[in-house]
């Protein structure tokens, strides 16, 4: 992580002031490190779980290396924290990160982090859709709310960066798409904001919060739109039929959200006109 991206601390040689830290597992990842971000430049300690700690050069930010698979590293990784957001997944090994490894989260923290509080990011609709991905996510709530850890569920939708990845694949002149998909694509720079908030919130919300993009669109507009903005010709979308149970989800929108979700951040085109 470079320290070009953070603004002078506010007092100069008192970063954090003191407080403790936040760990935040997956911290490597496309949430985790925008979520590390917004900590550091709210001069609160980050700690990062990953697999492959580096020496951190960046004043306020330290790496632990462990394995939510093995345990090892937990015992150092939760010692004085003050809340834990857990974005560490693995979809081709979601039953031993997502499942198991949070349940050896919960209880590392029960064990040597007791008054932490739990920040479990999650999908919008994963109870909603039987893909196997998001079986496990929701299946990983239960996990954190079976705990006695004080937490909340943050529910997100799918973030600009996979969005552009999913409406940019295309095999030749071809996308793939899927009548009545649509998204609310989120803002990850954003949802790392209220990530934190709710870290540092001292009255947790009881029932999961959801948080979404400012907008709604279908999947033929996002192509439309990525292929506008990279300066490519938009392809022609190949129609799936909405056989079986996730494209049926889909197609009826089971991953956007609901009327009470928390809607935000910089809407698509704007954030993919800043990739460059
Ligand atoms: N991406 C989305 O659109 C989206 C939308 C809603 C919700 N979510 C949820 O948000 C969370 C983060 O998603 P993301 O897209 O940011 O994930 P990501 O980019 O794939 O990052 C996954 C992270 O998990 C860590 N990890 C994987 N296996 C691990 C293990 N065995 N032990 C410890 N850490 C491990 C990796 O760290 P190292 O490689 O450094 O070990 C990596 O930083 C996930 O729970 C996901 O379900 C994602």
């Amino acid at each position: 992580m470079s320290d070009a991206a953070l603004p002078p601390p506010l007092i100069p040689g008192l970063p954090g002031l003191g407080r403790q830290p936040v760990l935040v597992t997956g911290g490597t990842g496309t949430i985790g490190s925008q979520v590390v971000l917004e900590l550091l430049q709210s001069q609160i300690p980050a700690r990062v779980l990953t697999r492959l700690a580096k020496p951190s050069t960046t004043e306020g930010l330290v790496y632990v290396e462990g394995d939510l698979i093995t345990g090892a590293g937990l015992q150092d990784a939760v010692s004085q924290v003050q809340a834990v957001i857990h974005c560490a997944s693995d979809a081709s090994r979601g039953r031993e990160v997502d499942i198991d490894g949070t349940r050896r989260l919960t209880e590392a923290m029960a064990r040597w982090a007791p008054d932490a509080r739990l920040v479990h990011v999650s999908i919008v609709g994963c109870w909603d859709n039987p893909l196997p991905y998001y079986r496990i996510k929701a299946e990983s709530e239960t996990v954190v709310t079976a705990s006695d850890r004080p937490h909340v569920i943050a529910r997100a939708t799918q973030v600009h960066e996979l969005v552009a990845k999913l409406v940019g694949a295309h095999l030749g002149p071809l996308g793939v798409g899927m009548r009545g998909l649509r998204f609310a694509p989120c803002d990850s720079r954003w949802l790392a904001t209220q990530l934190v908030d709710l870290a540092l919130d001292e009255k947790l919300p009881v029932e999961p919060v959801e948080f979404a993009g400012p907008e709604v669109l279908s999947a033929r507009e996002l192509a439309v739109l990525t292929a506008h903005v990279r300066g490519r010709t938009a392809p022609r979308l190949l129609r799936l039929p909405r056989v079986g149970g996730v494209l049926r989800g889909l197609s009826e929108g089971s991953n956007l959200p609901g009327p009470t979700a928390r809607r935000g951040g910089r809407s698509y085109v704007q954030w993919l006109a800043e990739q460059g």
